[in-house]
């Protein structure tokens, strides 16, 4: 009997294989980081043929920490980095270029040519998304435009479009030649090509960003077989059943499937979902309309989104480029040596500011310095915009959906900072809550897959497997809590008008 689903999560700093039981407990995990690319200011991109390679490996490495083969693995589910866009040949296989990543800012003017007289919101009622440089279609457009030769074989109809979901789908249940060509509707909506309605793309809106259609991958349910992994990738035989966005593989794993039910997930960026139930909310509030899953023929059920460019990268960004830790673990004891900022803001929008605000103009920015100020300050401003910028998401929630958060679950790699999960609770004024599987995105995309082929029943095995972990209750006084808020909102709007 096969007793194990596997999840492979392809993120954005590292690509990961977690093996869960039918508890929703994981049982091995191998986990491998792949280079990050930047060849200019404002430019991001990743090797789609390392991230394929490192795929592999950690699916191999995680099968063997345990002895486990392809027959012990009923089903595996894909889960990934939304929005990062491949393009690759449909004979060899060969990625046209490299893979332009979700923080990729070089479509901004793009962007605001399509925005025209019509403006930033000129897709939105049909997409859910404001033109931004964050979703993938204005991305495929760049390198129709600006790789040689790619805009006629792209005609010929000669080369694939994905996001990482498809490319591991592709390789994964590929042989000689390549494999299927599909997506899920969670990361279809994320391209800014398919109507949120009719989950189909949109003939229009290719039209206008001049996409031949013949790239685009086939749209599927998020939960449902996909294909059959093929002899490249250590699970042949074994049926790809379930796709999921990262953050909405973190929903699903996190149980929040009733409508009013949120997630906060801290990885690179920090991304909160809130379940809005089969129809999808338009937001008046800078959040997006986002699909949240679908599974099976079941209708499709959306979220309202607040994308949060950077968090945890913010962490990095003190580790390689000011030195100031060697580790990013480092920072809960710098910043926990200090009883609060100092007076100091670190507004972190390398990407421009996306929700609520969507400044495409916004740029970093270090305020109220001081003599006074030191690394542990700095460190503790750094785990505070985390903060900061989650309350600004949260209060753009409950403005639209009508209704105030009562508690919030956390997921993610920072959930484990101590000292950042407190200040949450305390700048929210509401509890933080951890549940004891803090790998929900790996977890949400084996749920997809395990519940495909019957490995689990239905959704109330999900929300039977979920426990609470950790809770952190608020303890800062009111007074305190709106003067570092208020301060916060006075340090981002010194970062506005910055890039041309
Ligand atoms: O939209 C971008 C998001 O999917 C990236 O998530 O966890 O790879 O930073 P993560």
């Amino acid at each position: 009997m096969t007793r194990y689903i596997a999840a492979i999560d392809q993120g954005t700093t590292s690509s990961r294989c977690m093996i869960f039981d039918h508890n929703g407990r994981a049982v091995t995990s191998a986990q491998q980081e792949h280079r990050q690319i930047f060849p200019q200011a404002g430019w991001v991109e990743h090797d789609a043929s390392e991230i394929w390679t490192t795929t592999r490996e950690v699916v191999a490495t995680a099968l063997a920490k345990r002895d486990l083969t392809n027959a012990d693995i009923a089903a595996v589910g894909i889960t990934n980095q939304r929005e990062t866009t491949v393009v690759w040949d449909r004979t060899t296989g060969e990625p046209v270029y490299n893979a332009i990543v979700w923080q990729d800012t070089r479509t901004d003017q793009l962007c605001t040519e399509l925005a025209g007289d019509r403006g930033p919101d000129r897709y939105r009622s049909t997409t859910g998304l404001p033109l931004s440089t964050y979703f993938s279609g204005p991305k495929l457009r760049w390198i129709l435009d600006n790789v040689d030769g790619v805009r006629d074989r792209a005609e010929a109809g000669d080369l694939c479009f994905g996001t990482m979901d498809s490319w591991i789908l592709w390789n994964l249940t590929g042989g000689v030649t390549g494999g299927v060509h599909a997506t899920d509707v969670t990361n279809a909506s994320r391209t800014m090509l398919m109507d949120l309605r009719t989950l189909e793309w949109d003939e229009q809106i290719c039209a206008d960003m001049r996409i031949p259609m013949s790239l685009l991958p086939q749209i599927r349910s998020s939960s449902g077989v996909f294909g059959t992994a093929r002899e490249r990738g250590n699970l042949a035989g074994v049926p790809v059943a379930g796709i999921l966005g990262d953050q909405q593989a973190a929903t699903f794993g996190q149980a929040c499937l009733s409508p009013g039910e949120a997630k906060n997930t801290y990885g690179t960026g920090n991304f909160l979902l809130l379940n809005t139930g089969t129809e999808p909310v338009q937001s008046e509030h800078g959040l997006l309309t986002t699909v949240c899953y679908r599974i099976g023929d079941a209708a499709p059920v959306y979220a309202l989104e607040g994308s949060i460019a950077v968090t945890g990268s913010l962490v990095q960004w003190l580790r390689d480029n000011l030195g100031i830790i060697n580790s990013a673990k480092e920072v809960e004891l710098l910043a926990s040596a200090v009883p609060d900022n100092g007076g100091a803001y670190i507004v972190p929008a390398f990407s421009g500011l996306f929700a609520p605000r969507w400044r495409p103009d916004a740029r970093g920015a270090i305020v109220g310095l001081t003599r006074f100020v030191n690394k542990g300050h700095l460190a503790r401003a750094a785990l505070e915009a985390t903060a900061f910028q989650t309350r600004e998401v949260i209060e753009a929630a409950a403005a639209d959906s009508g209704v105030a958060l009562t508690s919030l679950k956390v997921d993610g790699g920072m959930v484990l900072n101590e000292t950042l999960m407190q200040f949450q609770a305390d700048i929210l004024d509401v509890p933080v809550i951890r549940p004891v599987v803090n790998e929900t995105t790996a977890l949400g995309a084996a749920y997809a897959a395990g519940l495909a082929v019957g490995y689990w029943d239905s959704e109330d095995d999900i929300r039977a497997n979920w426990e609470v972990g950790r809770t952190w209750t608020p303890n800062m006084p009111a007074d305190e809590r709106g003067r570092l808020y208020r301060e916060w909102n006075k340090a981002v709007e010194r970062t506005y008008d910055w890039a041309d």
